[in-house]
């Protein structure tokens, strides 16, 4: 069995090689990643922007948490329509995050303290001040036309193709120069690459190997389903339901051909990980991206349990008022099975495109916000899957909830809200449904101290930090062994000290509770509980396992009762002893 990384826990690996597990052992299934947004994490310049340095300075923090791998979103060079997701320039660090000198400087202090580090890859689009684009747009037959995708306007209008981010809600952009029409799936400064083209991947392979030649780990691949769509652009059909339109975007006849290309030209070369984000990809399919014999991707991640309670027919409307226990555990069952035997999951419950954590699947009431979030750190880092943690959840940072469209920075809220402003729409209603899952609410400043501007910095920030700041804030949680934040590394210590954690089988306990989330993990011998209160009431759970005499693994209140009662956000989990 392959076992490359030096585990702190090593002893357990004589043990695990006779085991039972069905998947084979590999590092990045056994790591624990934290998703680190730099704008939002530490500025050192004043200039209301986090930067390089920023997280430099941080890298103690980092180590202490004891996770092993950052994922960084993008540093490249960008306009910043979209905050980095408009690459202008692939190979240069973003000015206003530092330089290329300060990114070696990051990259070998997390090396040094043995964290590894993946970058965002963005390929299914770049900015529209790329080099390429730039060239594209000059003339039919610029030898970079074909990088990106045209419809001359001869044609008459091309094919409706809705757009996120755009205010028209149009995907093709007419260009005057050439009386030409650009498609961009983003925002129209994000046009989409023209991945049928060979030098385009050539290019993006190149690209990729420079970053891995210089020390990378991997990359977190971004909108990776759609860099293959349908390019005779059929008509959209009538009435079709939004969420049923990806296969006009995503998912195209050539998606598996050039995520194996890429792992043949790329990723095979390297000791790395990947992980896709894969908008479109559902249990049938899943295994089609992650079957290691396939030689596509280690792992991706999907949209099932963070989509529930998003309208089908506009991803900007959420409805969490009744979200169903029951039906929610069922999609990490099913999800689950897909990988019992073949590829591997990752879990995650925020990122930078969502709403925190612990206001949308917690509590974030005074009450309950730290019991809540302890809660779903237990459940992150108890699952069957790689657990990606997003910056700001370890001490249990919460929504912003802004009602005023003024608060928001980001495109996707303020564009959609002039769409509907323009087209007499009910934009009121649009902001207080989204206020509840707007993107902003998750790239607020990163909380270190009650300081102003909860020191993120001396200087105005560029996205207003949550007022909770003085309460909520990493050095106030360092003085208390019961904070969120020592609570989240004694979880981590838990998971990286049994395997049973990691790959251990997983079965529902009491399926059908509309409170409690319980599971059983099994490796060989060794049998865990957990049990997991989502409800802000006392629960019962039902359920045949014997937990006389168990070892109370870690628990979120003082001290579990010891019964089958739960109270409000209750979290434990037990070691069940052999031979019961
Ligand atoms: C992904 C990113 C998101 C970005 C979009 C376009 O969903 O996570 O932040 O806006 O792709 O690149
Ligand atoms: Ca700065």
């Amino acid at each position: 069995m392959e076992q490359k990384i030096a585990y702190p826990f090593s002893f357990f690996i004589g043990k695990i090689n006779n085991c039972s597990m069905l998947v084979k052992r590999k590092w990045w299934k056994e790591v624990v990643v934290y998703q680190l947004y730099p704008r939002s994490f530490k500025d050192t310049n004043g200039d209301g922007i986090g930067d390089l340095k920023g997280i430099i300075e941080k890298l103690d923090y980092i180590k202490s948490l004891g996770i092993d791998v950052v994922w960084m979103n993008p540093v490249y060079e960008s306009p910043n329509d979209d905050m980095g997701y408009d690459i202008s320039d692939y190979r240069a660090i973003m000015q206003q995050f530092g330089t290329m000198e300060d990114f070696d400087v990051l990259l070998n202090g997390l090396h040094d303290r043995g964290i590894k580090l993946i970058m965002d890859l963005v390929v299914n689009h770049t900015s529209d001040e790329h080099e390429w684009f730039k060239e594209s747009k000059k003339s039919r037959d610029n030898p970079y036309r074909n990088y990106y995708h045209w419809w001359d306007a001869e044609r008459g209008k091309p094919p409706y193709r809705w757009s996120i981010f755009d205010e028209q809600s149009s995907a093709w952009k007419y260009d005057a120069a050439t009386s030409s029409y650009y498609l961009h799936i983003f925002s129209e400064k994000q046009p989409d690459l023209n991945w049928e083209n060979p030098q385009v991947r050539s290019e993006v392979y190149d690209m990729m190997k420079f970053w891995m030649d210089k020390g990378i780990d991997g990359f977190r691949m971004d909108v990776i389903t759609c860099i293959s769509k349908d390019i005779a652009f059929p008509e959209l059909p009538k009435g079709m339901a939004v969420s049923d339109w990806f296969p006009y975007y995503a998912k195209g006849p050539h998606l598996h051909a050039y995520l194996n290309e890429m792992h043949r030209e790329v990723f095979s070369g390297y000791d790395c990980m990947n992980v896709g984000e894969a908008s479109g990809v559902s249990i049938d399919d899943a295994l089609l991206f992650v079957d290691e014999d396939r030689n596509e991707l280690q792992t991706f991640y999907h949209f099932e349990h963070t989509g529930f309670g998003i309208s089908k027919d506009n991803f900007m409307y959420v409805d969490d008022t009744n979200r169903d226990l029951v039906e929610w555990k069922n999609i990490f069952l099913r999800w689950d099975n897909v990988f019992a035997e073949k590829g591997w999951g990752t879990i995650y419950l925020g990122n930078h495109d969502m709403s925190r954590m612990t206001s949308r699947f917690g509590n974030d009431s005074d009450r309950y916000r730290e019991l809540s979030a302890k809660m779903l750190h237990t459940f992150l880092l108890s699952m069957r899957a790689t657990p990606y943690i997003y910056n700001g959840d370890e001490i249990g940072m919460t929504n912003t909830n802004h009602t005023s469209i003024d608060a928001y920075e980001d495109l996707y809220t303020i564009n959609y809200y002039n769409q509907l402003r323009n087209n007499g729409g009910d934009y009121e209603g649009f902001l207080r449904s989204h206020a509840a899952i707007s993107r902003d609410n998750g790239r607020t400043p990163m909380q270190w101290n009650s300081s102003t501007h909860a020191g993120f910095t001396t200087g105005r920030p560029w996205l207003a930090v949550n007022k909770n700041y003085t309460t909520v804030n990493v050095e106030e949680q360092e003085t208390r062994s019961d904070s969120v934040l020592n609570y989240f590394r004694n979880m981590i210590q838990l998971r990286k000290s049994n395997l049973t954690l990691v790959y251990g089988k997983f079965e529902l306990i009491d399926e059908n509770n509309k409170q409690i989330f319980s599971y059983t993990r099994q490796l060989d011998n060794q049998k865990l509980l957990v049990v997991l209160n989502f409800s802000d009431r006392e629960a019962r759970l039902k359920s045949d396992v014997d937990i006389s005499g168990a070892h109370v693994l870690i628990s979120n209140y003082v001290k579990p009762l010891g019964i089958d009662l739960y109270r409000p956000y209750e979290a434990v989990i037990y070691k069940i002893i052999k031979n019961q």
